[in-house]
């Protein structure tokens, strides 16, 4: 969808759009495909790309706030899609960083021993959950995935430092009040955008500024390295204000800094992996570059991953 097309559909343009967001258009899954569909096409390109099969797969985790079912997990029927005969597969609910927070447990369990190959997976169908009538939201989102492998080596490259924090307190600023066991649908219940996205958006900004600056300078401090040290930043891709703002905080040139929102939106968790796999199929990432991936989402919940490739 273009900022054209929600010019017809709120009161918009892609003058407002462009300059505040960054964004120019976004992918829209069509009715039949749905998370667990993007989540397994990203998975194959990604065993693939590793030289892997499905049967060394010991996990799989899937970052998602746009499950296919309220049970069980995406994971699980991205399991059956893909073929993983010896993974046990789960979900990690943690909206926008849900890939960070998976990748997190991916290189816990290889640490302590617990699996030796690992599928991340951050994956969105946010066309599932946007209000089309609220403007202040729906021209922000779009529908991916990406995946990685991510296995036990000795040499001394992946993960070398994670940041992860949230605020419960926070969570109205960005949520989806309706359709839970507090809010249930009732037989009453008539739309009014509640059990879509609702986001207090410039709230939101502030802390995301802030919390994601803070995330990156923790990992880069107890790795030992510094923002001239950094090859590349691969931000959540909420608004471009937002990595603009970031990058000036941390010091890092905006030439560092991988971005793909104009053509994207903001795709939650698939946001970083999505923007990770494209700068490495363009050869922007090189073998021992350290790499900051950073996101913040609804929670509020915010996280850094330092990686060595
Ligand atoms: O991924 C999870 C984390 N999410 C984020 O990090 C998102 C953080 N927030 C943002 O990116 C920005 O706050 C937004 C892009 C959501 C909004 O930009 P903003 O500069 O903070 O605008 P605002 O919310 O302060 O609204 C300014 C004005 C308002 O009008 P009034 O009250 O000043 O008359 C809005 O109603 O812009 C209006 N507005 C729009 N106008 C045209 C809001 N959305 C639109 C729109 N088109 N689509």
């Amino acid at each position: 969808m273009t900022n054209a097309d929600f010019e017809k559909l709120v009161d918009t343009s892609d003058e407002w759009i462009t300059t505040r967001t960054g964004i120019k258009e976004r992918r829209i899954a069509d009715e039949t495909i749905f998370s667990s569909d993007m989540a397994a096409a990203a998975c194959k390109n990604a065993l693939e790309m590793a030289k892997c099969s499905g049967d060394e797969i010991d996990v799989l985790i899937v970052g998602t706030v746009t499950p296919d079912y309220k049970l069980p997990s995406t994971a699980c029927v991205v399991q059956e899609k893909i073929n993983l005969p010896n993974a046990v597969a789960f979900d990690v609910a943690a909206a926008c960083t849900g890939f960070i927070n998976g990748l997190s447990i991916a290189d816990a369990y290889i640490s302590a021993g617990v699996c030796k190959k690992a599928l991340v997976v951050g994956v969105e169908k946010l066309s599932s959950f946007t209000n089309y009538k609220d403007r202040n939201t729906c021209v922000l989102f779009g529908d991916a995935a990406g995946a990685v492998v991510v296995e036990a080596d000795d040499s001394g490259s992946g993960v070398q430092s994670i940041f992860m924090r949230s605020d419960g307190k926070m969570r109205p600023l960005l949520w989806a009040k309706t359709g839970g066991a507090v809010h249930p649908y009732t037989s009453e219940f008539t739309f009014d955008g509640s059990d879509k996205i609702t986001m207090n958006g410039s709230d939101v900004f502030k802390v995301a500024v802030k919390e994601m600056a803070n995330a990156c300078k923790n990992v880069m401090e107890r790795a030992g390295v510094g923002p001239e040290d950094i090859s590349l930043v691969v931000p959540h891709q909420a608004n471009i204000r937002i990595v603009e703002a970031l990058a000036k905080r941390l010091k890092v040139g905006m030439d560092h800094v991988f971005l793909n929102i104009e053509n994207y939106g903001n795709t939650s968790a698939a946001s970083v992996p999505l923007a990770l796999d494209q700068a490495n199929r363009k050869g922007i990432i090189k073998e021992g570059d350290y790499i900051m991936m950073v996101a913040f989402g609804g929670g509020l919940i915010w996280g850094s991953a330092l990686v060595k490739w």
